[in-house]
């Protein structure tokens, strides 16, 4: 089939293009407001984007926010820190239960029932429960014009000036053990998918 997004002549019950960009990374992230409110959001339009320095982005949807900004959004463009924390299979209900739409004073780790922990070098928290956490000082944004005013996102970009790793997932010989971790990415729908042993495979590149 081929179809051309703008004209929507995919003839599906449900849009394809989030089944097509798979798996996507979950961006966990966490920062706060002005007054030290926490804020706790998943986000799968994410990913790295350079090495050195190792920088990440995420795209907040603007006309699906109750105000016309999402609350990961305003609190990083206005405080320069966040943290991106590592979704995995165990905390997949409470990272779910983060993306409730809530109001901006309240504190939506406390909802999700997990745990804030400070960070090193940001005043954003860190999720306890999750196995790796990014410290990151906020770049800068970029606006994506939608069809409408309800289809734009801002895209947040940040430097990673600090890592958590839990030791617990961590080999003998010194790699990060993701299957041990099992980390979840998002799929189209509703739908995820899980690293674990019988997913990971290996391959050398060539040359
Ligand atoms: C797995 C998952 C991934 C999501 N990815 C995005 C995304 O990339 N962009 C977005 O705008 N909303 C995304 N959402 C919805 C937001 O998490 C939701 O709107 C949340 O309430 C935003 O919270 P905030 O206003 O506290 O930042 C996602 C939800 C889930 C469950």
């Amino acid at each position: 089939m081929f179809y051309e997004p703008k004209k929507k002549n995919h003839g599906l019950p449900k849009n394809p293009f989030n089944s097509l960009i798979i798996p996507r990374p979950i961006g966990w992230i966490s920062s706060r407001d002005e007054q030290g409110i926490h804020n706790l959001a998943p986000y799968s339009f994410f990913n790295a984007v350079s090495y050195s320095p190792p920088t990440v982005m995420f795209s907040g949807g603007v006309g699906s926010a109750a105000d016309g900004m999402k609350d990961s959004v305003r609190n990083i463009e206005t405080t320069g820190e966040f943290v991106c924390n590592l979704a995995t299979w165990d905390t997949r209900e409470k990272m779910n239960k983060s993306s409730q739409t809530v109001s901006a004073d309240v504190d939506e780790i406390t909802l999700s029932e997990l745990t804030a922990i400070s960070s090193e070098l940001v005043g954003a928290p860190r999720i306890q429960e999750a196995p790796v956490h990014l410290e990151c000082r906020y770049l800068k944004s970029v606006d994506i014009p939608g069809w409408t005013e309800a289809d734009a996102y801002r895209v947040i970009f940040g430097e990673v000036i600090g890592i958590h790793i839990d030791d617990d997932f961590i080999t003998d010989e010194g790699l990060v053990d993701v299957a041990k971790m099992l980390v979840i990415g998002r799929l189209g729908y509703n739908d995820y998918a899980r690293v674990d042993s019988d997913s990971l495979f290996t391959m050398n590149r060539p040359g």
